[in-house]
């Protein structure tokens, strides 16, 4: 199994080209099942989790062809017939977000089976919202055999939906169902995330009519059938954060060329309160930190709130800032494994439910380390790049499921940074 060694203390500095957006490309893939014509998708970050869902997709019948334009990767589907409508388990289990293709299968074909994600590290993770949503847009649903049988012989009709707190995963299934059912569906307090928006608007270029998109009411008028358009996957919001982080955790200076500020907002202002600055520029971002690095208290919410997707890595960040911080994970009940980690390179957290009561420390130290989760594993980066002396981290595969080429990026940026297989 892969390691990424990494010798600390080496400030960040020139650009590094934001790739697009994962949790946007995920579902945007997922909509090619939706018509028989094709599906365009540029920008495409090249990830283990995209190649997965490329198999589970070819596996429904999609005719998927794939290239580098060089400034990301080009994503051709076709489902011009479905073939399956049984997403089994051996490739399931290895991505939540295969659940997805649920909400298109049962909008298309009528009828879908799709294997029961199961648990994850980062929590429980259950799919009901997903499933009461579409029942409410007429689906009948069974579980059995580890498998959610989903069937509207009749079709799909519109309904009503209230979500009872957010979840982008069930918005995204319930927004590419509702635009194939039968007459007007509205789903209130939807997810309002960028690639949930992404998404809606590439379903707009696919002919589907869906109002109030960025808000939490969408409403969506069925039509018979969508068709085939191109659509350009945005920014990885995510990856600019890790970005900057990195830079200010290292005192340098980054240009995050294709990153936008409008989709980073509340980390934007957790970072300028900590002594970090942002400022637009013409290809993008440019991130330094000011003087020193100082405590701030951050919460997980839902979008526009700060993301659970930002959390480890900005404990890492506080890790090394002068004073306390606290952070409070409200969206997943097991998310600080990155804690104990951090903790063996020198970080004074402590975790009571769910905060994390982070006390700065002026300097971390290399240390073997363990990759958790995927955003967990990043914060070790973030660390390991800041910290004296060296840092291996094990289990990187869960990196190389959302990051596209991280080492060679921090590299060309003067991290001295390698990936050696073991
Ligand atoms: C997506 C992102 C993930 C991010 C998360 C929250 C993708 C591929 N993944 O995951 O990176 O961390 O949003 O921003 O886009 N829940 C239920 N029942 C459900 C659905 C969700 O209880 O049917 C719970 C979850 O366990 C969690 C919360 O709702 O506690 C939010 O989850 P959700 O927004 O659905 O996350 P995902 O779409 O899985």
């Amino acid at each position: 199994m892969d390691q990424i060694r990494i010798r600390g203390g080496r400030p960040l500095e020139g650009s590094i080209r934001i790739s697009g957006a994962k949790n946007a490309a995920l579902p945007l893939m997922t909509a090619s099942l939706l018509t028989d014509e094709t599906l365009t998708l540029t920008n495409l970050p090249f990830l283990a989790d995209i190649t997965t869902l490329v198999q589970l997709l070819m596996q429904h019948g999609v005719q998927i062809g794939m290239r580098d334009s060089g400034a990301g990767h080009v994503l051709e589907m076709t489902a011009k017939e479905i073939t399956s409508t049984t997403a089994p388990y051996d490739l399931v289990r290895k991505m939540r977000a295969s659940i997805l293709v649920l909400g298109p299968l049962v909008a298309r074909c009528g009828e879908a089976r799709v294997s029961l994600p199961g648990g994850c590290a980062i929590g429980t993770r259950p799919v009901d919202l997903h499933l009461k949503g579409l029942e409410a847009l007429g689906a009948e649903i069974e579980l059995a055999n580890g498998y959610v049988h989903a069937r509207a012989p009749k079709g799909l009709a519109g309904g009503h939906y209230v979500f009872p707190f957010v979840s982008v995963g069930a918005t995204e299934n319930l927004v590419m169902a509702a635009s194939l059912a039968k007459g007007e569906s509205t789903l209130v307090n939807a997810a309002r995330e960028p690639e949930v928006a992404d998404l809606a608007k590439c379903l707009v270029g696919m002919g589907a009519k869906i109002e109030g998109i960025g808000t939490d009411t969408l409403t969506i008028q069925g039509v018979p059938a969508l068709h085939a358009t191109e659509h350009r996957v945005v920014a990885d919001r995510i990856e600019t954060g890790t970005f900057a982080m990195a830079a200010a955790a290292t005192g340098g200076e980054l240009e995050l060329v294709g990153a936008e500020l409008s989709i980073i907002d509340s980390v934007a202002e957790a970072l300028d309160k900590a002594g970090v600055e942002i400022v637009e520029t013409e290809n993008g971002l440019k991130v330094r930190r000011r003087n020193g690095l100082v405590g701030v208290d951050v919460m997980t919410e839902p979008y526009p709130g700060f993301p659970t997707d930002m959390q480890a890595q900005m404990m890492a960040l506080m890790s090394i800032a002068e004073g306390a911080s606290m952070i409070t994970e409200t969206i997943f009940e097991n998310r600080f494994m990155h804690v104990p980690e951090l903790a063996r390179m020198g970080a004074n957290i402590n975790v009571h439910q769910s905060s994390a009561m982070v006390r700065g420390t002026k300097k971390l130290t290399g240390a073997p380390v363990m990759a958790t989760d995927l955003r967990a594993s990043v914060s070790l980066v973030i660390a390991g790049l800041a910290a004296e002396g060296e840092t291996v981290i094990n289990r990187v595969y869960h990196i190389d499921r959302g990051y596209e080429r991280i080492e060679e990026k921090l590299k060309a940026c003067g991290a001295d940074i390698e990936r050696v297989g073991s």
